[in-house]
């Protein structure tokens, strides 16, 4: 079976003061393991709604989500910190690194829900490091590395726990254009020679242009 995720019937609806939007609605959609997959969409299409979801960082409202054939329990907080650590991995649109952690501390910091020795976690740290291009820049602090770089930094942060799927809500939206590529190209590699599947949200045509598959979103509506 090549099945990684499956998604059948998502909707959420978000209501605010009076107001209610339906930010999915309905949404059934299937990835294969190993795909580099973009979602698309203008503002406020659901594009990060779903990925929050599919994440376990939200809940539906209705529909499922299902991870190599098994449906996700969004009620189960044990179960949801196994998915988020041992399976998923995320990048974000502004890196979330911590300033205070040099690079391979970043990297380390969700590989200690893992029972990894120090040592371990430090050498898939470094490997993860060094996969992104930065073996160089182990010991810099965020604020000594430019834009691109943290992005990788966070890119092997989300890799070093091995995860099944890698979801990225924007991660080229902070990025001048040389970075970005740069980044696609390390993502890319990392797709395919570890396997790793990767799903973002994008309006970037830089992206999309590079994505084996493309969702498109309009008021929470999968576009056919
Ligand atoms: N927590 C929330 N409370 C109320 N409304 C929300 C909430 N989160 C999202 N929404 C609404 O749901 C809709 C979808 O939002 P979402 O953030 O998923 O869009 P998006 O496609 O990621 O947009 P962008 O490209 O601007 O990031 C929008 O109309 C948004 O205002
Ligand atoms: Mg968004």
């Amino acid at each position: 079976m090549n099945n990684l995720l499956k998604i059948q019937g998502l909707s959420k609806t978000f209501s605010r003061g009076g107001d209610t939007v339906k930010a999915l609605d309905n949404v059934s959609i299937s990835l294969e393991k190993e795909t580099f997959a973009a979602v698309s969409g203008p503002s406020g299409s659901g594009k990060s709604t779903l990925l929050n979801i599919v994440g376990t960082l939200d809940r539906p409202d209705s529909g499922s989500v299902s991870l190599e054939g098994e449906e996700i329990d969004y009620f189960n907080e044990g179960k949801l910190e196994d998915i988020r650590s041992n399976r998923l991995g995320f990048i974000f649109q502004d890196f979330n690194l911590i300033p205070v952690l040099s690079a391979v501390e970043n990297v380390e910091m969700p590989l200690y829900s893992s029972n990894l020795s120090t040592s371990e976690r430090r050498e898939k740290a470094e490997q993860a490091l060094d996969a992104v291009g930065l073996a160089d820049r182990m010991e810099h602090r965020p604020n000594q590395l430019s834009g691109g770089q943290q992005q990788r930094v966070a890119v092997a942060r989300a890799l070093a726990g091995t995860p099944e799927l890698v979801l990225g809500d924007e991660p080229t939206a902070n990025l001048d254009t040389k970075s970005a590529f740069l980044l696609l190209d390390v993502m890319e590699n990392l797709n395919q020679t570890l396997g790793t599947a990767f799903l973002f949200s994008t309006h970037d045509p830089r992206i999309l242009e590079r994505a084996k598959t493309v969702f498109t979103l309009e008021d929470g509506v999968l576009q056919s």
